[in-house]
Formats: structure tokens, sequence, C-alpha cells
């Protein structure tokens, strides 16, 4: 292995990513008094929480009464009974109180005409348990993610947060103790560093890059799932991938499902509102599982619109060029750009798109990362924590509702801190690394710079994308699932027969991007074999041959290993069938109605 130049750093705290978890953590790490690092791939406004349009989800009963409990039901309903209710109690409760932090720290939310906080309806937000549409998602126009991540950047650096912009996050360094912390290469210069922390935060966001057509960004590529599961750590319910309703047709980019908050609707080829036939109650306003698998549905039976039939309108023109322009300019521009359409005189053509990550590492409610054992399925690791959605908390439990993501990100991002407040001493002696530690990591480097076979990372990639898309898609069967596995038994291999050309040091993209495809590969198999064994379906998990949920076998998390020879083993815990106080009963499973 070649000789690499490595610089050796000791924080109190190393968080791994930079979106609205990871500097919400990172904020509230610093105001702890934690000297923390935060280590980012990207600059921390351009993480891909930039993108998050409609809301953030809180029960401030601004427009309209509300209250936690209504919200909590709504995320358990969502989540179809697949999420622990003392997380789901937990993140409804301090949503409130955390959006008047956010508030306080200079967030530009929209306002009503008396100055509150402005908030839209969302997907499956209802009132009374289920009654009624509520306004809950609490909004800066239709960049809400961008508002918080400049807000929560900028707070950081005022409390010295250091950061190291331009870091990939190779590996993980765990002993017997647990984790201590993380290699990371300088992306501009070729120079390794190793973060030692007495606690180490994962935050690097989800992996819908596993998939062709995705509003993910490029940079969504599953890294610290994939740490976590080298270092012999599960992840949990990756089968669980939200499809969104809503993105712009052939270009995967996303409309906000806030333009149907402001009163947009879907219509097929008979000029048909048909989200009335498949949830009288919500609408178009259902749950993006729902709403995701009825478009699907119209499009099979012939009724999708333009010249392929293979897709469905979504109107906005209705609501005429003030509201668009000053509740939804940013999709107003998208729809002009990526569709070619003026929002406010034509409707945008929509698709289905893969859009979110239910699973990933799981956590409890304050961020500690579990390694299930025989003895306790809520055994935790000490030194590392997961939030956002490289987490599976589990508050999403199936499927996610709209507008609880970001709300999710800052929620347990807070909570980390409180946790650390709690656990950690500032400032603690540190034992040494053993002389090892980065090996693990640098041979994997090594062996991805000077890879020399025949196979291209743009080639690899390809096929596992169309694989996911093919075989892991919105509705899937056994036939397609056992396919999509038997493809991707023999595209993983491939990377042992990469090849990469540009051997320097210097933003080398091409092993980043390697690098980031071994990630993506992890997801994508814990994803599908997950799928396959999952025998009825739930949430986002539309499994043809299983069409009804299945409480009495399937209520539980799937947990998912994946080794270096890219075999998985499954394994199973129990969701949290209880609450955290005794505020509100535990939400038991209901047929679904929507
Ligand atoms: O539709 C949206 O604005 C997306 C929000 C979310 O995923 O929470």
């Amino acid at each position: 292995m070649a000789a690499y130049n490595i610089v050796d750093h000791e924080y109190d705290v190393v968080v791994v990513g930079a979106g609205g978890a990871g500097l919400r953590a990172t904020f509230g790490m610093v105001q702890q008094g934690f000297k923390t690092a935060c280590v980012t791939k990207v600059f921390p406004t351009r993480s891909h929480t930039v993108a998050a349009q409609g809301g953030i989800a809180a029960s401030l009963g601004n427009i309209g009464e509300d209250n936690w409990q209504w919200h909590m039901y709504d995320t358990v309903k969502g989540s179809d009974w697949l999420g622990d209710q003392d997380a789901i109690e937990y993140m409804c409760r301090e949503a409130v109180p955390a959006i008047r932090e956010l508030e306080h720290a200079g967030v530009p939310f929209s306002r009503t005409p008396e100055g509150k906080i402005y908030q839209r309806p969302f997907g499956g937000h209802m009132r009374d348990f289920g009654a009624a549409p509520v306004q809950r998602a609490c909004a800066a126009a239709d960049r809400t993610g961008h508002a918080i991540l400049h807000t929560l950047y900028s707070q950081s650096l005022k409390y010295n947060a250091e950061f190291f912009i331009e870091y990939f996050a190779i590996d993980l360094m765990m002993d017997e103790t647990g984790c201590r912390g993380v290699v990371s290469i300088d992306m501009a210069t070729g120079t390794i560093h190793r973060f030692k922390a007495q606690m180490t935060v994962l935050a690097t966001g989800g992996y819908g890059r596993s998939y062709f057509s995705c509003t993910s960004a490029h940079t969504c590529t599953g890294d610290g799932n994939a740490m976590a599961m080298r270092a012999g750590l599960p992840t949990q319910d990756m089968e669980f991938v939200q499809f969104h309703p809503t993105g712009i047709y052939g270009a995967g980019v996303l409309i906000t499902e806030g333009s149907r908050g402001e009163g947009g609707y879907l219509t097929n080829s008979e000029g048909e509102r048909f989200m009335e036939r498949y949830a009288p109650t919500a609408k178009d306003l259902a749950s993006r599982d729902v709403v995701s698998r009825s478009m699907t549905m119209e499009i099979r039976e012939g009724r999708g619109v333009g010249p392929e039939k293979d897709h469905i309108y979504l109107h906005l023109e209705h609501l005429g060029a003030d509201v668009l322009h000053k509740r939804l300019p940013g999709i107003t521009e998208s729809a002009k750009v990526f569709a070619g359409v003026d929002a406010t005189k034509a409707p945008i053509p929509v698709l289905p798109t893969v859009h979110y990550n239910m699973g990933g590492v799981p956590t409890n409610y304050m961020g500690e990362v579990i390694k299930p054992t025989t003895a306790n399925p809520d055994a935790t690791v000490p030194g590392l924590m997961a939030i956002g959605e490289n987490a599976c908390v589990s508050v999403h439990g199936a499927n996610r509702l709209g507008a609880n993501s970001l709300l999710d990100l800052v929620v347990f991002g807070r909570a980390a801190a409180l946790r650390c407040r709690d656990i950690l001493k500032k400032g603690e002696k540190q034992k040494p690394l053993a002389k090892d530690a980065s090996d693990l990591a640098l041979s994997r480097l090594d062996r991805i710079r000077n890879a020399n076979g025949s196979s291209t990372t743009a080639a690899i990639r390809k096929q596992m994308q169309r694989t996911m898309q093919n075989d892991a898609a919105v509705f899937r069967t056994t036939k397609t699932l056992k396919e999509g596995i038997g493809k991707l038994s023999q595209i993983a291999p491939m990377l042992s027969d990469l090849k990469t050309t540009d051997r320097s040091l210097v933003f080398n993209t091409d092993m980043i991007e390697a690098l980031e495809l071994e990630n993506l590969m992890a997801c994508a198999l814990a994803t599908i074999h997950g799928a396959e064994a999952r025998h009825e379906s739930r949430g986002a998990h539309a499994h043809e041959d299983f069409p009804n949920r299945d409480d009495e076998n399937c209520l539980k998390h799937t947990v998912a290993y994946v080794d270096d020879k890219w075999n998985v083993k499954l394994d199973y815990r129990p969701v949290h069938k209880y609450t955290l106080t005794n505020e509100i009963e535990y939400i038991k499973p209901k047929a679904r109605v929507y």
C-alpha cells in the first residue's frame, strides 16, 4: 500500500455530514461547549437538505387548532404501524420547541397576516385523529430546507464549530470499546485526516442514488449506512423506499407536496380527479404511498397522460399567478426549466419518483446507534450516533409523512446534542488509537485508487440503478425481487474487477465516485433482500403477491448486515409498541381507511 500523509485530530464530537441533521447536531454540540468538528463532502449549504421545499411539521396551531397527539396519531398511521411509538411521541412533542428554536435562531419563515409562522396542509396531516386536513407544515415559501440550512450553518460558525469541507469520510474507526472516530480524505490535497472523538455522529443522508430516477442529489450515496455495515453494524427497514408522487416527468426534479397543500390536484387522461376515488377523505393530500400507488394504477390501467400515456398531470394553474409567485416560486421556476411548462397556464407532467429512505442505521430516540443482541434488541454501540435520513429511529416506519423529514433532522440533531450533554465530559482525555486504527480504511482507498480491472464505475452503477428501478419499484412481486437479487449478485462482485484511471490524490473524483458506488451497492443489497423477505404489503412496500398488511407475522423491524463479499444476512427486532409517557394511549393497528 502507498504511504499516505496522515493528520490526526482529537475532538469531543465529530459529526459526519452537514445537512439539516448534521448542522443541527453541530450547532447543539457547540452550544453545549463541546469541541466539535463537522466533516462534510460538500459545502454545508449545498447539502441535499437545501432541496427540501414544502415545510417542516409541528402542531403550532397557528392556522386552526392542532396538538402533538393528533400529529403523533397521523405519524403512527402514516408509518403503517411500523414506527416506534416512543420515538414518534418524542418527535411530535419536541417539534414545537424545536421550531421555536429555529425561529429564534433566525429561520426566515413565511408569515400569516398577524405575523405568526405560516403553516400549510400536507399529505396525511389531519386534525381530530384523522377527521380532516390540518395546516401543520411550517414553511419558508417553497424553500424551507434552504432557509433552515443557511441559518444552522451561520449559527454553528457563530459558536465556533470547526468545519472540514470537501472531506470525504471513508470509514469508521472501531475498537473493542466501540466507535473511536472516523477516517477521511481531504479531497483537495489527498491528505488523510483521522478524527478521534468521544462521540461520532453519522448524518450523511439517504441513498436515493441507488435508483435510476430520484429526487435526491448525486451526493446521496448512503455513505453512513455503508460505513456502519462495514463496521459489522446493521441497517434497518431498508426495504421501505418512498416514491414522491410528483417528480417532474423525465427529470425527476421534486415538485413539492406543498403545491397540493395550496390546492393543487392530479388528473388522469380523462380529466378525472382520480384521488377522490382512492382516498375519499384526504384525496390529493393522502399519504405519499397511497398517492404514488394510485397514480401508478391509473397509468397501468391506461389512463396516463401524454403520447405514451405514462404520466399524470398536476394542476396549479387555477391557483393564480399571485399565489404561485408568493407561496411556490421555486417550483414554478422548476416547472419552466425542467418541463418547459408555465405552471400559471398549464398542468405539470409528473410521475412517482424515488425520494426518501425510511431505512437506515437503527437508533433509539436519543440518537444512539443500536446493535441488537439476543439478550437485548435495543443494545447500543458506545461512541456512535446516527441522525436524519442516515438513521432509522424509527419515526417513519414503513412510510414517512411529508414535512416530517425536516422535523426528524432538527429534532434528532438536537436530541443527539442533549444526550451528549448528559453522557460526555467536555475535553475528557481519550486513550490513544491503535496503530492500525485506519488500516482498513486506507487499504480500501488504495485498492480503489489503483483498481485496474475491466468494469468502470459508471457501467456498474448504471446496472445497479436499473436493477433497483425495475425490480424494487413502487409495486414489487416475488418474481421481480428474486430476479433483482439474482442480478445484483452478479453486479456487486464486478466491483472486484473495477477500473479507475486517475491515480492522483488531488480532486480525484474517479476514486470518490467508486467509493460512493461501493456504499450504494451495500445499501441496494440490504434494500432488495429485505424487500424479498417481507411477505406483506405495508407503507411504501407494496408487494403484489402479499397485498395485505400482516401484523401477526410482519410487525417487526428488518435488520440487515452486508459483509465484504456482498453477502446479506437478515434478522428482526421488535417494534416499540409503547409510548414514552402515559399521555397518549398506544395507537393500535387499524384497517386502512384514507
Ligand atoms: O413535497 C415536499 O415538499 C417534500 C417534503 C418532504 O419530503 O418532507
